[in-house]
Formats: structure tokens, sequence, C-alpha cells
């Protein structure tokens, strides 16, 4: 089926200016970018997307991290995006992703790991809403 999915290029991979080849990995497994915005985020805006993971030992790391410098935010839009999305990705710990990855070539660390992706159908709508009035997505 077609689905959305949110993709964040982090401040680790904005600063290798690596935009333009993550956005290349997304073109070339057919994910059309529909939404797109460069932000600084607030320590708010940081902590409320990952609430999720507010009990965690690296919350604090993992805000600071995605506060210390602009962050690129797309929507994806393609078959099976959400699961296309997180291959193209690789494993949240660089060392782990395979090779090819856009971890496995771009990220340092588990905190510094270039990029994010929505995990479920569920969270890719709650996570696109947060960035993205849906005014502000052009689907086809
Ligand atoms: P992300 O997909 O953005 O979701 C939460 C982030 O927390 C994750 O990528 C990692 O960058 C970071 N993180 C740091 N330590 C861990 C950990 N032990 N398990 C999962 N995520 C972690």
């Amino acid at each position: 089926a077609i689905e959305r999915t949110l993709s964040i290029i982090k401040p680790d991979a904005v600063a290798k200016n690596v935009i333009g080849q993550i956005y290349s990995r997304f073109e070339g497994a057919g994910l059309k970018i529909v939404a797109a915005r460069m932000t600084q985020l607030s320590q708010a805006e940081a902590e409320g997307f990952y609430a999720v993971h507010a009990a965690r030992p690296f919350f604090k790391d993992l805000v600071n991290f995605m506060i210390s410098g602009p962050v690129m935010i797309q929507v994806l839009e393609g078959e099976n995006a959400i699961a296309a999305h997180r291959d193209l990705m690789g494993a949240t710990d660089p060392k782990k992703a395979e090779k090819g990855t856009i971890r496995a070539d771009f990220a340092d660390s588990i905190d510094a790991n270039a990029v994010h992706g929505s995990d479920a159908a569920e969270t890719a709508a709650v996570e696109i809403a947060y960035y993205f009035p849906a005014l502000n997505v052009y689907s086809r």
C-alpha cells in the first residue's frame, strides 16, 4: 500500500553536508519527498517529539543532540514507505547497520546516527502531524 513516513536528517548529517546524498537514496528507492522543512528544534519540540523515550536513560543526551544544530525534516511517500525507509536507514546503532545503508555510511554513533524514521503506521501519522499541518503535505 502507498504509505507516508516521517524522516529527519539529524544535526550530524546536516553538518556533514550530505542532505542531497541522503535525498538521492530516498528518490532512488522510489520514495517521493512530499513535504520538507529545515529547522533548529527547540528543547520543548525535541522533548515532545521523543516523548515515548522520556523514561529512557538516553533521553537527555538524545534531546541535547537533536537541538545541537539544524535538522532537515521530510515526509516520504511511496509503496511500503515505512519499511522501505527503515531498510535504507539500517540499524539504529551504526555499528550494527548493514553495509550500504545510510547509517553505515554516514553515522558516527547510536546518538549521532544521521537519520530518524517512523517505525510503524500509527507513529508515522503522529510524527507527520507533529511537524507538518496537512495543507503543507503535497501528495501527487
Ligand atoms: P531514533 O530513530 O531517532 O529514535 C530514538 C533515538 O535515540 C535513536 O534514533 C538513537 O539515536 C537514540 N538512542 C540512543 N541510545 C539508544 C538506545 N540504547 N536504544 C535506542 N535508541 C537510542
